[in-house]
């Protein structure tokens, strides 16, 4: 009797152990399932493959040809490659030499300078088309080099751009006099704060709000809420996704340390949603509506551009039906949404992309705009999830605090920025806003194709990237052409520009001229030479060769 028991314990025992290991089994399939099939959603493989590519670049031979062109046209991109480099060098000479005098000691100016093309070419292009990295004005939509040269500018600051640069030159000066009384008095606020914070709470929809120095702590702050309140660890992000540059939110490439407790997961895919209802430890998800652009994709940077596959293409409906699907998987699992607004907040419409998607959500991050041409980073949220500590429990805590946090002359140019968004004026600019951007973006493409010139843009609204359509090596070349049309980038190439909305039609009409002039140069200058064998796969194929033949038989 007693064996009996014991053998249909073990049974139970047995199968219930059997039982545990199918559903932890099933839980791995269904996460495995829900990444993306790139290397960007594979973080901890992205990271251990990033270890073994070994350095090479290619001489002054190979460098015109790398992609098997024959000799008449590498002669014809060695002369063209001369003529923009003997440009460079006479028309921005004082830039590029206080660049050069400066690189020695600003460490960020030597990481961008080395990755703004595929790092096979960058040698090259830096000794014969230097970085001229400075500028001593901006004048409306335009920004003016050390050397005098204005040019368009299309960088945006990094997105910061919004109304344009005088108008954050007057928010800065007119903040500056309002609390210049006060001066840089750290911890206690100057009451225009309390404006803000109506207006922010108006704005957002949400309760609360906390004010930091960047945009990546705003996303910290928000992000460490959320575990907090749900006592759950793991924080979800989409594919490609940036949030800024704290550890757990860049669980790839350019982390030092792997980011344990981030899933990176596919991005508008119901099987990521199964992950999302299945795990327990989910603290809260986290969505940077920009990606509505290119789901999945990486920030697009011309140092990735090794061959055309750069896609892009917005479809808000898709996307907001998307965010509505996320919203009640959220709700169902009490997981946090969050939106991160750092870049497009304020760039879509007043109320940001809660406003423009149609969904709410229960944290949201703020950043650069904000500030009225000053650093900041804002979260606004929900009272209960905002909250830092318990009334129960007073050792438990949610700590964050800042020195800069708050700071007056920051929270007195935000102030200007929010004023200025409740005039008509400010309204006005949204309305249409997307039909004017989409029709720009359509008129430059027509043109482009009717000259068929490989290039064509996709846009969010003010926001847009620059797509290749047919398979090439050197795509990364045109940001040299635009640049001697007197377009301004940002270091990312053509991944990125940004459009601040004080461009006129005139101004927009004289950026396309030079675009559609610059692609047409590099189209002249035989870059964009094609064969039935090159293909996007077979430059793959040929650069992965590459890497493995130096990985194998170089000394380095
Ligand atoms: C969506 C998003 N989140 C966070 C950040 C980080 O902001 P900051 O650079 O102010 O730290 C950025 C910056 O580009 C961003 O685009």
């Amino acid at each position: 009797m007693e064996w009996a028991t014991t053998t249909l314990g073990l049974y139970g025992v047995g199968a219930a152990a059997l039982a545990t290991s199918v559903v932890t089994l099933r839980r791995r399939l269904d996460l495995s399932q829900a990444k993306h099939r790139s290397l960007a959603g594979h973080a901890r493989i992205a990271r251990r493959l990033a270890a073994f590519v070994p350095f090479y670049d290619y001489d002054e031979t190979r460098f015109f040809c790398s992609d098997g062109t024959p000799a008449a046209i590498a002669a014809r991109r060695r002369a063209g490659f001369e003529r923009l480099s003997a440009l460079y060098k006479a028309r921005f000479a004082e830039t590029i030499r206080r660049t050069a005098e400066a690189a020695g000691g600003i460490s960020d100016l030597q990481f961008t300078d080395a990755y703004r093309v595929p790092f096979q070419y960058s040698r090259h292009v830096r000794a014969h088309l230097p970085a001229a990295a400075f500028v001593q004005a901006s004048d409306g939509v335009t920004v003016i080099d050390l050397d005098g040269n204005r040019a368009y500018d299309l960088s945006g600051s990094y997105g910061v751009n919004l109304f344009g640069y005088d108008f954050y030159r007057d928010a800065i000066a007119r903040g500056a006099a309002r609390v210049r009384e006060l001066g840089p008095v750290l911890g206690a606020y100057h009451p225009l704060i309390i404006e803000n914070v109506h207006l922010l709470q108006e704005i957002s929809g949400l309760d609360e709000v906390s004010f930091h120095m960047s945009g990546t702590e705003a996303v910290m702050q928000a992000v460490r809420l959320a575990r907090y309140h749900t006592r759950r660890s793991r924080l979800v992000r989409f594919c490609g996704a940036y949030h800024g540059w704290w550890g757990d939110v860049q669980p790839g490439i350019g982390n030092p340390l792997p980011a344990h407790e981030t899933y990176t997961l596919k991005d508008m895919s119901e099987e990521s949603l199964r992950v999302l209802r299945t795990r327990e430890n989910i603290a809260c998800v986290l969505v940077n509506p920009l990606q509505a652009l290119h789901p999945n994709a990486s920030a697009p940077s011309d140092s990735a551009l090794l061959d055309s596959t750069r896609r892009a293409r917005f479809d808000r409906q898709a996307y907001s039906d998307w965010l509505k699907r996320l919203r009640a998987v959220c709700d169902e699992r009490k997981i946090v949404l969050i939106f991160d607004e750092v870049f497009v907040g304020f760039r879509l419409a007043k109320g940001g992309a809660q406003e423009y998607f149609g969904v709410r959500a229960d944290l949201v991050t703020y950043g650069k705009t904000l500030g009225g041409g000053l650093p900041i980073g804002v979260v606004c949220g929900r009272r209960e999830l905002m909250k830092r500590f318990r009334d129960d429990r007073p050792a438990d805590i949610c700590f964050a605090r800042g020195t800069f946090n708050s700071h007056p002359y920051v929270m007195a140019a935000m102030n200007e920025f929010l004023r200025y968004l409740q005039t008509a004026e400010a309204q006005d600019r949204y309305r249409d806003l997307d039909r004017i951007w989409d029709a720009r973006a359509a008129q430059l493409n027509e043109r482009l194709r009717a000259e068929a010139l490989p290039v064509e843009v996709a846009n969010m609204s003010s926001i847009w990237t620059v797509c290749y359509r047919q398979p090439s090596r050197y795509n990364w070349m045109l940001q040299y052409y635009l640049r001697a049309e007197g377009l301004a980038l940002s270091w990312i190439g053509t991944g990125r520009l940004i459009f601040s909305l004080d461009y006129t039609d005139a101004d927009f009409a004289a950026v396309a001229d030079r675009f559609v002039a610059a692609a047409r140069a590099m189209q002249q200058d035989g870059w964009w030479w094609s064969d039935p064998a090159l293909t996007d796969r077979s430059i793959k194929r040929a650069v992965l060769k590459e890497m493995i033949a130096h990985r194998l038989f170089s000394r380095r």
